[in-house]
């Protein structure tokens, strides 16, 4: 039996998924047996729209490596228009990225619906992927409590 010693770089990565499409996506991929990285830690959220910009901010004070967001497609919210909301704002969020100190790669907006449990697998993958590249993130520094 081989041991091995090295010990390779996991992300720890934030998966926000809407309730209606995302999270249904994710349950089909683990129906289907679809495998994506442990290390995704997913957060259902009732409409991809609930996510505030500051949720995506705060993982990355706590040590998240990379945060993703997942809703349903353009036109099929469950409550409309929330992910049109979503866009607008995290389209707003990402290029501020970089000046706040995380490449902008460590986000991700996708839309998933509740048929596509290959995409969802494969998104992951990918996102994973991306983010292990990149390495570990700089913790943001929590400034609220701070004079
Ligand atoms: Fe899925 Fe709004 S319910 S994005």
């Amino acid at each position: 039996m081989q041991i091995n010693n090295t010990t390779e770089f996991r992300p720890k990565i934030v998966a926000f998924c809407c309730n209606w499409c995302s999270y249904a996506g994710a349950d089909l991929a683990g129906n289907n047996r679809l495998s994506y990285p442990a290390d995704i830690k997913i957060i259902r959220v009732p409409c991809s729209c609930r996510v505030n910009p500051t949720f995506i901010l705060r993982a990355f004070q706590r040590g998240a490596d990379g945060v993703i967001l997942c809703g349903c497609h353009p036109g099929d919210c469950h409550y409309t228009s929330g992910n049109y909301y979503t866009r607008r704002r995290m389209t707003l969020l990402f290029s501020m990225m970089n000046y706040l100190g995380i490449e902008k790669e460590r986000t991700r907006v996708e839309w998933v619906s509740a048929a596509e449990g290959a995409k969802f697998a494969a998104v992951m993958q990918d996102f994973a992927q991306t983010v292990a590249a990149l390495g570990e993130s700089k913790r943001l520094e929590d400034l609220r409590c701070k004079q």
